[in-house]
């Protein structure tokens, strides 16, 4: 049976979507049937497609009361949406269906995990949460909550954790066939911890240990965790709030965290050894994991940022996008990322430009570059576009003296532009939206720290028509941003204040 509130999604989501035109959208991002999204959900692989789902309010591009909405696809890249999956409807999650994971059970049946958010009232208009986890089975489109929910009750917090701070159930299924569930709640510190939990059919919980501690080091509650092998380290993906920055490293607010180390499976125990951002540019949180069939570790992240969504237009009839789902490495005790692979299928038109010099111009080193002087860089025929796949490698012609500043700048015109630049000798990679069309305050700039690499600086920019991912040098570091620039300012102009050899290759991705 379908609540009233799930038939209503369902309703509205049919009902208004046909409002919203194809480019009114991203290409390959996924974003909300209609209104708003957030992190995304039960990442997985079922019945031969992968599945998505995500914090959804369809009622208008604010968050609200949180309901899971659903897309599937065969390559992470062409989306198809079905109808919401969840939508608070019960007494444990009136107030919310937050976020979650997914798991295929013995029987062939899905299992979704989420925190089911309860508000009550008392005299003198007291709130009281409660954040419980809970559970809903299905067949890939039809979800039935689980007549035993809450399944993880507040009755089983360790002494000192917060009820109103449990949440983002990640559940994964170990080798001997019994289930695991990390949980983030707050401690008594104040900051934030994992719990872990342990079942032998998924359904009847019990606390096993506390897995992981913040102990105040990297923000306050950490959300949504994530934890996998690979290549040999244990990785531990949470998303800290209350961030400060430390160097480059971390920035303000919400931020990314990965914890690579050593996990003892008797135990159970992890040791850290050492952290770093996931993502260094500005709109990028909640990630989530999957390892697909073929051995990838796969993630995923909510494309925007707490502290940026005032960046949206009120009306807008959707809010929030997913990145570009990414191949995980770690070498030598790095994480790197890559732009999932199923994404070459899609390249069209390539245009090579090989060891091309780029003219100096000593101008464009001075602090402030006037907008209208972007498209005085040097402009390359066949090098356009808002859904691209390009490559750039930067170094210096042999024997001249190295510049101090190169830039890209995208999705540009006389107007507008997004800008990416490099400074070597500071060994800062900028990225800058503040031209890109936004009459809102919010943070448009970030920098993040890369050496050069063999006398060379490396990016692959993916741009989709309201986004831009830019790895770099390899994967070893990754900025993102959104950007809602009209779609008509589609020029790519390079510039330096001193000669430079570039290596540009460009595919425009059709689908
Ligand atoms: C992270 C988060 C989660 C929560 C969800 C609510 O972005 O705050 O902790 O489950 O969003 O929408």
């Amino acid at each position: 049976m379908i609540s009233t509130a799930l038939q209503e999604a369902r309703d509205t989501e049919e009902m208004r979507e046909k409002s919203i035109s194809e480019e009114q959208r991203p290409l390959f991002h996924l974003s909300p049937r209609v209104g708003w999204m957030n992190d995304p959900n039960g990442f997985s692989f079922y019945q031969g497609q992968y599945h998505l789902f995500y914090q959804y309010y369809p009622y208008n591009s604010y968050w609200g009361p949180m309901h899971w909405g659903h897309a599937v696809s065969p390559d992470f890249l062409r989306w198809t949406y079905l109808p919401a999956a969840l939508a608070p409807d019960e007494k444990y999650d009136k107030a919310g269906v937050f976020s979650g994971s997914a798991v295929e059970l013995p029987d062939g049946r899905q299992l979704l995990v989420y925190t089911g958010v309860a508000e009550t009232y008392e005299e003198k208009g007291k709130k009281t949460v409660r954040q419980t986890q809970c559970l809903a089975v299905g067949d890939g489109l039809d979800y039935v909550k689980y007549e035993g929910n809450p399944v993880i009750s507040s009755e089983m917090i360790p002494e000192g954790g917060s009820l109103e701070d449990f949440r983002d159930p990640k559940i994964r299924k170990i080798e001997d066939g019994t289930y695991r569930m990390l949980v983030a709640n707050r401690p008594a510190d104040g900051s934030g911890q994992l719990l872990l939990y342990r079942s032998n059919d998924a359904f009847h919980w019990e606390f096993h240990k506390v897995f992981a501690q913040n102990f105040n080091r990297f923000g306050k509650m950490w959300e949504c965790p994530d934890f996998f092998e690979l290549d040999g380290k244990s990785v531990l993906l949470v998303s800290p709030q209350d961030m400060l920055p430390e160097g480059f490293e971390y920035h303000n607010g919400n931020g990314t965290l990965c914890l690579i180390g050593d996990y003892d499976p008797c135990a159970e125990t992890f040791t850290e050894e050492t952290n770093q951002a996931v993502d260094y540019g500005i709109d990028f949180y909640a990630m989530q994991t999957i390892l697909s069939p073929d051995g990838r570790r796969i993630m995923i992240g909510w494309m925007q940022n707490w502290d940026t969504i005032g960046v949206r237009e009120p009306r807008d009839p959707w809010f929030g996008q997913m990145s570009l789902p990414r191949e995980l490495r770690i070498i030598d005790g790095k994480l790197y990322q890559y732009p999932i692979r199923e994404l070459e299928k899609y390249r069209r038109n390539k245009v090579e430009y090989s060891q091309a010099l780029l003219k100096g111009n000593r101008a464009l080193d001075t602090v402030f570059v006037k907008p209208e002087t972007v498209t005085d860089g040097l402009a390359l025929p066949g090098i356009s576009g808002r859904c691209l796949d390009m490559e750039v490698v930067v170094s210096c012609p042999e024997g001249a003296k190295l510049f101090n500043k190169f830039t890209i700048s995208l999705a540009a015109d006389k107007e507008f532009h997004t800008k990416i630049s490099y400074r070597p000798y500071e060994s800062i990679v900028k990225i800058d939206r503040k031209f890109a069309g936004s009459r809102r305050a919010v943070i448009h700039q970030r920098r993040a720290q890369v050496q050069m690499q063999d006398g060379q600086i490396r990016f692959r920019i993916i741009l989709d028509r309201y986004s831009m991912e830019v790895f770099i040098n390899g994967g070893s570091k990754v900025m993102t941003a959104t950007i809602g620039t009209e779609l008509s300012s589609d020029g790519i102009f390079f510039a330096c204040d001193r000669d430079a050899v570039i290596s540009v290759t460009k595919y425009e991705l059709v689908m």
